[in-house]
């Protein structure tokens, strides 16, 4: 997430608008399948995945780029002895993308140094890394955040609250480093105890005189937050003992009879997969923006893509074609 200035993240916003604008119009989808036709992607992911796997493949096929997928590393020469730095020149050899998702974290950043230092140097796009970073799913949430306050006065100032497992939620942490790029936005980070943000994003954000409290209470602050982020229990992490899976998390989930505490605009959202701290029952509120969220996944990933592919400047000159 930290390789986002506030610049690369408008022209992101504003390139997904477009691709999907050009999507609905006569013929815009097979323009669009055509920008990047003789590409092709490996999708390997290390770890389980249902949205961002089928979102980056979905994207994938917006873009016409021909996609082949590493779900099961058992499948892997890495069970061989292969290396990693070894596996993933073998990936660069093939292809021209590599999105990956693995359990460890600083894994796709380690993958970029292994290919930007050898003879054919392709993106990598980090689909999530251990319990670091997730940068994809923030750039999706940064979208439908500002898609939800566009008719609110923008981002600027808004109070932003985190709820859940934030110690190991990867989403989070790459959330509050992309909110810095916006002035005077605030973050309540609301968890139980023993479940709360990490120093290092702490630290990162005092460095960009970021405005935050971090509380052990949940409803007390849901009336003050523009947006809330319910974020689930990440007990995959457990040591095999299932220590925090036994835990109650019943004091930090979103319940219907709490809609009434909310402001009038704020914005519910969830990465998903969630569990019992998201209540179905608000689905149908239209402050619920969740399911929407992961729809946008497709369209940031779309534009993602197409921005890392080079197609960015073409599909911009078809639209202000299109629109004159
Ligand atoms: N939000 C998210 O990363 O979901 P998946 O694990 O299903 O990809």
């Amino acid at each position: 997430a930290e390789q986002f200035d506030r610049e690369l993240l408008d022209r992101l916003y504003s390139l997904t608008n477009i691709i999907r604008s050009i999507s609905k119009t006569k013929n815009g989808a097979t323009y669009l399948a055509n920008r990047l036709r003789d590409k092709r992607a490996m999708l390997y992911f290390a770890q389980a995945s249902t949205r961002t796997y089928l979102s980056f493949k979905t994207a994938c096929d917006i873009m016409g780029i021909n996609c082949t997928d590493v779900r099961d590393t058992s499948t892997s020469s890495e069970v061989k002895g292969e290396s990693f730095s070894d596996t993933i020149r073998t990936f660069s050899s093939y292809f021209d993308f590599v999105i990956m998702r693995h359990p460890e974290e600083s894994h796709a950043e380690k993958a970029a140094w292994v290919v930007n230092s050898s003879d054919r140097p392709v993106p990598i796009l980090n689909a999530g890394s251990g319990k670091d970073q997730h940068p994809t799913q923030a750039l999706l949430d940064m979208y439908t955040l500002r898609r939800s306050f566009e008719k609110n006065g923008g981002m600027d100032g808004k109070t932003i609250m985190m709820a859940g497992d934030l110690n190991r939620g990867r989403t989070v942490r790459s959330l509050s480093k992309l909110l810095c790029l916006f002035p005077g936005v605030k973050i309540i980070f609301s968890a139980p105890a023993g479940f709360g943000m990490r120093d290092d994003v702490l630290q990162f954000l005092d460095k960009e005189n970021v405005k935050y409290i971090v509380t052990e209470e949940f409803v007390p602050h849901l009336s003050k937050a523009d947006a809330v982020y319910m974020t689930r229990i990440q007990d995959e992490h457990d040591k095999n003992d299932g220590t925090t899976s036994k835990r109650s998390y019943d004091d930090f989930s979103l319940k219907f009879e709490h809609l009434s505490l909310l402001k009038p605009f704020c914005a519910i959202l969830h990465p998903l997969p969630r569990r019992d701290e998201l209540d179905p029952k608000i689905d149908n509120d239209p402050r619920a923006k969740y399911w929407r969220q992961e729809r946008n996944g497709m369209w940031t990933r779309a534009a993602l893509i197409a921005m890392t592919g080079g197609a960015e400047p073409q599909i911009q000159n078809y639209w202000r074609d299109l629109s004159l």
